[in-house]
């Protein structure tokens, strides 16, 4: 972000320490299941803000990010995966996919680790993912 000139977020450092917080102390008081669930939900949207930050770099035409960049998204896609483990059995779970959209039938990507693509394919991940269309590249 230095190296472009872009400030850190006062708003969402606050915003996210906060959410961390609430999540881990949660666990003290009403198990693991809604933390894991809420942990591996955020991870499961967290996928593609990193492929989307791709697509935008290249529409600047930047290309020097692209591998770290996507280890970071397949990093957020082994949290999710992690999580989702680790809640799997939890009789809750298929409410809560059902309210959350999120669970073992409903991710918010489209990353397949056991089908991963190269670098260099994966402006094919998160087509559909919000933000994913850029103002230089209408209609994708
Ligand atoms: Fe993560």
């Amino acid at each position: 972000m230095r190296r472009y000139d872009i400030p850190v977020s006062r708003y969402y450092e606050i915003k996210y320490w906060i959410i961390g917080k609430v999540i881990g102390c949660s666990c003290y008081f009403i198990g693991r299941f809604m933390p894991y669930f809420f942990a591996g939900k955020l991870e499961s949207g967290n996928v593609c803000e990193y492929f989307v930050m791709m697509k935008y770099f290249h529409d600047l035409g930047i290309n020097d990010h692209d591998t770290v960049l996507y280890e970071m998204g397949i990093k957020e896609k082994e949290h999710e995966v992690h999580f989702l483990e680790a809640v799997k059995d939890a009789a809750w779970l298929p409410l809560f996919e059902k309210i959350f959209s999120w669970g073992p039938e409903s991710s918010l990507n489209d990353v397949d680790l056991q089908a991963r693509l190269p670098v260099d394919g994966s402006d094919q991940y998160c087509k559909n993912f919000k933000g994913s269309s850029s103002p230089s590249s209408p209609g994708k």
